[in-house]
């Protein structure tokens, strides 16, 4: 497929996002699918790489690992080229590049190989800005893949659940956003938090996404991700939730997410100056370059 991918006529720079959480289950696959999609739906031209060996966002948009000619393994590893790989999916503008159960060994193959931080970069961009928006679904681990993803994003998006321990290893891993932007990438901007899997009807809900709040100010989407079994369903009929239910709480909320992420392009920020937050007694929050 050598026609351009890009919704408009105008090249835009392509906006790669990784969404990123060393903490399993938090979000990530879910955010990176249905942001993805509504992103779709709302007229750009969406690519979802999937870089986990669960290969969760590559069946949640419908496509079966088992059937692909190729995927993110061979690109990664065998520096296949990336266009081989591209699947459509059931909506149109978002396109997949799968992942396969290979890819869980790619972290150790590729420990002896040149410049293997920058395989995903290198990858991506050969692609000369045919999409609007990539978004990485990222393993949960900070891994070699998760760095991969790092160093190729020029934006990264943490969901958070609002669970107990929801804060615990964020300074890890702002720590290592903060390695990457000194040594790979240093254009690499946070673009924001997510607060996903919100139960209104706990305070524990309300208490995690008002400590977020005020630990990263103007750094969380004013959008929150309600829990909704409708989001957790959506996934087993190979669909993003804006077709499988489009009207259900969770599709709402993700349509709602991607008009934010569409804006912050738009005026560069989430509104607010980069904080430090208070409190948190990590000096590495501290030196991450947001917006
Ligand atoms: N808002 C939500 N409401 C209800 N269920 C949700 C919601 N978001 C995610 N889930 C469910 O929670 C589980 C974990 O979500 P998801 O796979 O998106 O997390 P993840 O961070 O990608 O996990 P991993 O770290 O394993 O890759 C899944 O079963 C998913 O369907
Ligand atoms: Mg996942």
């Amino acid at each position: 497929m050598n026609d351009s991918y890009a919704a408009d006529d105008e090249a835009t720079q392509t906006r790669a996002i990784a969404v990123v959480n060393h903490k399993g289950g938090v979000g990530k696959t879910t955010t990176a699918i249905n942001l993805g999609a509504w992103l779709a739906l709302e007229g750009h031209s969406v690519l979802v790489v999937d870089l986990d060996p669960q290969a969760n966002a590559t069946t949640g948009l419908g496509v079966d690992p088992r059937r692909v000619s190729s995927s993110i393994y061979q690109i990664l590893v065998n520096s296949s080229p990336i266009e081989d790989a591209i699947e459509p999916t059931a909506v149109r503008n978002l396109f997949c590049v799968p992942s396969t159960i290979d890819l869980a060994g790619a972290e150790i193959e590729l420990v002896t190989a040149f410049s293997r931080e920058l395989r995903l970069r290198k990858a991506l961009d050969t692609l000369e800005d045919e999409f609007d928006v990539v978004l990485i679904d990222c393993p949960p681990s900070l891994g070699l893949l998760t760095v991969n993803s790092l160093a190729a994003a020029t934006e990264v998006i943490v969901p958070i659940q609002c669970e107990y321990y929801a804060l615990e290893g964020l300074g890890q891993l702002l720590k290592n956003i903060n390695l990457i932007q000194t040594n790979l990438n240093p254009d690499l901007r946070l673009c924001g938090i997510v607060l996903t899997m919100y139960d209104a009807r706990t305070r524990l809900s309300e208490q995690v996404a008002n400590e977020v709040r005020a630990h990263f100010p103007g750094k969380v989407f004013g959008t929150v991700i309600p829990r909704s079994v409708r989001l957790s369903e959506a996934p087993s009929f190979g669909q993003p939730v804006a077709l499988y239910d489009p009207r259900s709480r969770g599709s709402i909320a993700y349509r709602s997410l991607a008009a934010e992420v569409a804006e912050a392009d738009a005026d560069d920020t989430l509104a607010g100056a980069p904080a430090e937050p208070e409190g948190a007694g990590d000096e590495a929050v501290a030196r991450v370059r947001w917006r």
